[in-house]
C-alpha cells in the first residue's frame, strides 16, 4: 500500500506583527522569514517526519528548485513534483502576539494542474493506494473522480474551503480531516455534535475528524465517537499545526494504531508545532514525539 499526498507547495513570508493588519492601516512588522509551507507539502513532512513512505505529487514554478531539496532532507518522495514556467506558489502570513496568524495565497503553480498531469501521476497508483487531498490545488474534482474509480482511499483536509468543493463529490471521500469553520462551510451548523451529525447523515461510510482548538478534537463515525483534549504549550505560531495533525493522523492509520493512541499522538504532534516558528520546520519527528513530555 502506498500513499500519495497530491497538494500544494508554498514559500511562506512570515511577518511578526504587533497585530494582524485593519482595513487602511499601514502596519510596521517586528520580523521577517520565509519558511516552506503549503498545507500539501507540510502535510507531507508530517507524514514522513511520523515514519511513513509518502509520496508528493505537485507543480512547482521556475524558483521551485529548492522545493525538491526540502523533500529530499525531510524523506518525502518527489517524483511526482514537477516543475513548469512561472511562479511557484507562496503564502504572506501574518503573526499576531497571542500567536494567532493569517493568511494570504497566490497559487500560482499550485493553481496549474491539467487533467494530463492528474492522470499520469495516479497510472502509479492502485486500488487500496491511500490519496491525501487539501484545497490549494485545482483539479480537486477531476483528482476524487479519477482515485476514487482506482479504487483508492480519499483522505481530504478540506482546507482552505471554498466553492471549488462544492464541485467535488464529496461521498467518495473515506475520511474528513477538518476544523470547526471548515465544518461549517460543509455541513452548515457551527456547533460540533450538529456538524458530526450532519455529516455522517450525508456520508454516513466516512469517518470524521473534528479539530475544535482549544477543545481538542472529536473524532466520529456510524458507531462511536472518541475526545482528545489539547496538550498545553506555550504559544509561538499556530502555522501548521493542523498539517502537522493530519500528517500524523494519516501515518498512524498507515501503521494501524488504535484511534484513541492516534488521536493523543497527533495532539502531541501538533501542540510541539505550535511551540515553534514557521511551517515546516516546525513538524516534529515521531521519536521526538514520542519521547517529549507535556
Ligand atoms: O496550513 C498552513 C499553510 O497554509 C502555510 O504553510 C501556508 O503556505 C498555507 O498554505
Amino acid at each position: 500500500m502506498k500513499v500519495l499526498n497530491f497538494g500544494s507547495l508554498n514559500y511562506d513570508f512570515v511577518y511578526d506583527v504587533d497585530h494582524i493588519v485593519q482595513p487602511g492601516e499601514t502596519l510596521d512588522s517586528l520580523n521577517m522569514s520565509t519558511f516552506f509551507g503549503g498545507k500539501g507539502l507540510n502535510q507531507s513532512i508530517a507524514l514522513a517526519k511520523a515514519g511513513v513512505a509518502v509520496y508528493h505529487a505537485g507543480l512547482v514554478g521556475e524558483d521551485g528548485q529548492a522545493f525538491y531539496d526540502v523533500c529530499r532532507e525531510n524523506g518525502v518522495d518527489s517524483s511526482y513534483i514537477q516543475a513548469i514556467g512561472g511562479k511557484s506558489g507562496h503564502a504572506i502570513i501574518q503573526v499576531n502576539r497571542e500567536a494567532q496568524n493569517c493568511i494570504i495565497l497566490y497559487g500560482g503553480s499550485n493553481r496549474r494542474m491539467t487533467r494530463e498531469f492528474v492522470d499520469q501521476v495516479l497510472e502509479h497508483f492502485e486500488a487500496g493506494d491511500m490519496i491525501l487531498l487539501q484545497n490549494e490545488i485545482n483539479c480537486l474534482d477531476y483528482i476524487i473522480d479519477r482515485a476514487y474509480e482506482k479504487g483508492m482511499t480519499i483522505i481530504l483536509n478540506p482546507s482552505p474551503y471554498d466553492g471549488a468543493l462544492d464541485a467535488c463529490d464529496l461521498s467518495k471521500v473515506s475520511i474528513f480531516l477538518l476544523n470547526e469553520v471548515e465544518g461549517k462551510q460543509v455541513s452548515g451548523y457551527g456547533e460540533p455534535d450538529r456538524i458530526l451529525e450532519t455529516m455522517l447523515e450525508k456520508f454516513p461510510e466516512s469517518r470524521i475528524v473534528l479539530t475544535l482548538g482549544e477543545n481538542g478534537v472529536v473524532y466520529a463515525d456510524r458507531d462511536r465517537r472518541l475526545r482528545q483534549g489539547i496538550f498545553r504549550v506555550k504559544a509561538v505560531d499556530t502555522t501548521a499545526a493542523g498539517d502537522t495533525f493530519t500528517g500524523f493522523f494519516v501515518a498512524s492509520l498507515v501503521k494501524g494504531l488504535p484511534m484513541e493512541e492516534t488521536l493523543r499522538l497527533c495532539s502531541k504532534a501538533s501542540a510541539i508545532a505550535v511551540s515553534r516558528k514557521g511551517a515546516a520546520p516546525s513538524i516534529p519527528t515521531m521519536e521526538e514525539v514520542l519521547r517529549t513530555e507535556l
